[in-house]
């Protein structure tokens, strides 16, 4: 995600400063190099030992070395950077740096940075709830500073509350996700609509048949492909998942539902993205009050639902529609014969077999099988990067 980029990681005097530690690790196995630069204080919290052996560089701290007079140019530091993340940041210094005070190294080589600068910020509840500081962030956001929320949890001080430096997996993701946005935006103009997640299928008004999609996948495909500027239609079954700014985000449960809500939205669109686990059937009958226990074994009658997918894939044109499949066994065939049949121009197959692929996890192994007979599998990768690989695919067909 990370890879090749140099990060500039200020550290300032915050208990939260051993999480640094955690960080340039996570950044480093993202395939970044990182240099440290801390304020004095912040070597009461953490060794620059510690930060210097995991960043492999020397760290900075002063304007100069007083042993040799040699000058810690925080002019070049700044043009070394791809990105400059303060992690943790204090109240002291982002109110410093709102107001563009220079007292320190770490201060002065923000105020020269050219490359984008990040914020996590790090402090007591009622530190970061204080107007002053809240008007602080905002500067700094009205100055294109990212700001990386923090989390809500026990303090340091031992209060709960708002104020807990995020975790450094989570300013990683902040980090990777600005240099993805960054990339071109092939997509603009283009409307897309991505089904995600499970259906529900009422058996009576307590319970429902289901299935184990947590939706992660489909909804990592449509933050991708905002991201690339398309204009994103999301219809999802029920999920927990947030979704991104801009995302068109239509609710539904049943797979009736999901079918009208499809049908009514892909004729307006460029293409549609198949990664719903819709319910392929339902229950004949629902009953309106809770079907009561009875001695003996019981059956429920199911009728098939709509397949959404095959029914786009009548009425496509030359829309794009991509298909998912999930398969246990004769994996490549079963995914052919999907693709066949529901006239998708490509289709992603996962298998149960591999590990870290499959329902829940945030990691996915894919192949992409295409109707010319061409068959790419993709090495284990988070669900977001393997939704870039499925972009990239959908931005090929539709260029
Ligand atoms: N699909 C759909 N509507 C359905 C069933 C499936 O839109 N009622 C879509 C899925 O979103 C996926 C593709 O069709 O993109 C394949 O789904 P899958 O469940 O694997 O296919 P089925 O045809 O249901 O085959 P089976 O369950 O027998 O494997």
């Amino acid at each position: 995600m990370l890879r090749g980029k140099h990060i500039l990681l200020g550290v300032t005097g915050s208990i939260a400063a051993y999480k640094a530690a955690i960080l340039i690790r996570t950044l480093v196995r993202e395939g970044a190099e990182v240099r440290v630069v801390m304020t004095p204080l912040a070597k009461e919290f953490i060794t620059p030992l510690t930060l210097a052996t995991l960043s492999r560089h020397p760290i900075l701290v002063d304007f100069f070395d007083p042993e040799d007079g040699r000058w810690n140019s925080h002019v070049s530091l700044g043009e070394w950077a791809d990105a400059y993340v303060i992690a943790p940041a204090t109240a002291n210094t982002l109110a410093k740096m709102a107001c563009g005070i220079a007292d320190n190294l770490l201060l002065t080589t923000y105020l020269s940075a050219r490359c984008p600068v990040f914020v996590s910020p790090a402090m007591d509840l009622d530190m970061y709830a204080h107007p002053a500081t809240r008007a602080n962030l905002d500067k700094l956001r009205g100055m294109k500073v990212t700001v990386i929320e923090p989390g809500e949890g026990e303090l340091a001080s031992g209060l709960v509350g708002k104020g807990r430096m995020a975790e450094p997996e989570e300013i990683a993701e902040a980090v990777g996700t600005w240099f993805r946005n960054q990339k071109k935006k092939n997509l603009h103009g283009r409307r897309l609509m991505v089904t995600a997640g499970p259906t529900r299928e009422a058996i009576d008004p307590v319970r429902y048949i289901s299935n184990h999609s947590s939706g992660k996948m489909g909804y990592a495909l449509a933050e991708e492909l905002a991201a690339r500027g398309a204009e994103v239609y999301l219809v999802t079954g029920p999920t927990n998942l947030p979704v991104g700014k801009g995302i068109h985000r239509i609710d539904t449960v049943s797979a009736q539902e999901m079918y009208e809500k499809a049908c009514e939205i892909f004729p307006q669109t460029d293409g549609a993205v198949m990664c719903a686990a819709v319910a392929d059937y339902t229950p004949a009958e629902v009953s309106d009050r809770k079907i009561k226990k009875e001695d003996g074994s019981w059956s429920l009658e199911l009728r098939p639902t709509h397949d959404i997918a095959a029914e786009l894939g009548r009425i496509k044109e030359n829309r794009l529609l991509v298909g998912f499949a999930l398969e246990t066994d004769h994996e490549r065939l079963n995914a052919r014969s999907k693709l066949e049949r529901k006239r998708f121009d490509f289709i992603v197959l996962n298998s149960l077999r591999d590990a870290g692929a499959g329902f829940g996890v945030d990691t996915n192994k894919i192949t992409i099988l295409e109707r010319d007979g061409s068959c790419t599998d993709y090495p284990l990768k988070s669900k977001r990067e393997a939704a870039g690989d499925i972009a990239d695919k959908i931005e090929k067909y539709l260029s």
